[in-house]
């Protein structure tokens, strides 16, 4: 297997700034990414991602603020003497070399002796699993294939933090599915410290051990992706990560100490305990329950009445729009073979357990 690709750094950055001309575009940014750690960068298009990414490679504007690689300030250093390997979203490889050379290239400007060479590149070949195709030209290799042939140019060199640019954007949705394992893999193998730049919260979610959700130039939550999907720290990283009811309204607390919401619509909702802050009510589609009108509220649900306005059927899951006095509920009911579905114009039941709604500041 591999010879010894690994010795990962942590990146610090501290309240950093960047601008183009007057656009201010990342603002007061602070993250810490630990040695060895898969971290994705997840925000709509024009949300800095790749500003960002292109800074810690040291592209493109100057910023203000710091950065550290392995503790080590590198703002005056120029991109090749960070440490930083990227692979870019058109692969950028050579047409007219063969694999082999496209790998062994950057190995051949660091003066790395021709047996070195030639075993390092093997080892990374062999782990994309392409060592059969070596002396093949890109242009002969399919998008998966040439999407592994940067991953191991990249690789070879044995940089301390790799970037990824949104990598699989140029394959098709089954690729994309496997690279995602795949450079997951790898990753874990090297333990090789990874920063994912993507617009996709599903290839965030399936990859990273934590994110960042950034927006606007501004991150606007950092953690793991279950922890971020249900709790996140207001409206615009609720509805980034999924579909999210959302309800806004007012809370209030009764002499028996509960808290109960009034939606703008009038619809109560019993919150139980106090939340620890104010904001709209959220839940997720998947955890409304749909039912005929008339079914019994079960203990410590919340339940509204409605009438089913839209319904699709998706085959594992049927999505259902409901009106609730004015307000669009969405449902996905996982369908069970031969299982009843609501037509337009029902009257329905939703339940949803309290412990199932969040409470978002946000408005
Ligand atoms: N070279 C540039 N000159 C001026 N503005 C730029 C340049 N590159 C990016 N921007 C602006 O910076 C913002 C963030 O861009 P970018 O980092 O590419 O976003 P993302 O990768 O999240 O889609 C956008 O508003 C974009 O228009
Ligand atoms: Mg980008």
């Amino acid at each position: 297997m591999t010879a010894n690709i690994g010795n990962s750094a942590g990146v610090v950055i501290n309240d950093l700034n960047l601008s183009f001309g007057e656009t201010h575009v990342l603002k007061g940014v602070n993250l810490s990414i630990e040695a060895g750690e898969f971290f994705a960068f997840l925000g709509p298009s024009g949300s800095g991602k790749s500003t960002l990414l292109r800074a810690i490679a040291g592209f493109g504007p100057r910023p203000t603020g710091r950065i550290l690689i392995d503790g080590e300030d590198i703002a005056d250093q120029p991109p090749w003497k960070r440490n930083v390997g990227m692979v870019f979203q058109s692969y950028a490889l050579w047409p007219h070399m063969t694999v082999h050379k496209n790998v062994a290239f950057g190995l051949e400007e660091r003066g790395v002796p021709a047996p070195e060479i030639k075993r390092r590149v093997d080892a990374v070949l062999d782990m994309v699993g392409l060592i059969d195709l070596a002396e093949r030209r890109p242009s002969q290799l399919s998008g998966g294939q040439q999407q592994r042939i940067a991953l191991a140019r990249t690789v070879v060199v044995e940089p301390k933090v790799l970037l990824l640019d949104e990598p699989l954007s140029n394959l098709d949705a089954n690729l994309r599915v496997q690279m995602r394992r795949e450079i997951r893999d790898l990753q874990k193998e090297l333990r090789l410290t990874t920063i994912f730049v993507t617009h996709d919260q599903e290839e965030a979610n399936t990859t990273s051990d934590r994110m960042a959700v950034l927006d606007e130039g501004v991150i606007q939550q950092v953690g793991a992706p279950v922890e971020l999907y249900d709790k996140p720290s207001n409206l615009f990283v609720a509805n980034f990560l999924g579909s999210a009811n959302v309800l806004q309204g007012k809370m209030s607390v009764g002499k028996d100490r509960k808290c109960k919401f009034q939606s703008e619509n009038g619809v109560a909702i019993n919150l139980g305990a106090q939340p620890p802050n104010e904001g709209a009510v959220v839940f997720r589609p998947q955890n409304v329950r749909i039912s005929k009108a008339g079914t019994n509220c079960k203990a410590g649900n919340v339940q509204f009445q409605g009438t089913v306005g839209h319904m699709e059927f998706h085959g594992n899951i049927v999505r259902y729009g409901v009106d609730v006095s004015g307000h669009l509920i969405l449902i996905d009911e996982t369908h069970q073979r031969g299982s009843v579905l609501f037509d337009i114009g029902a009257s329905v039941d939703l339940q949803v357990k309290q412990g199932q709604i969040m409470v978002v500041p946000g408005h």
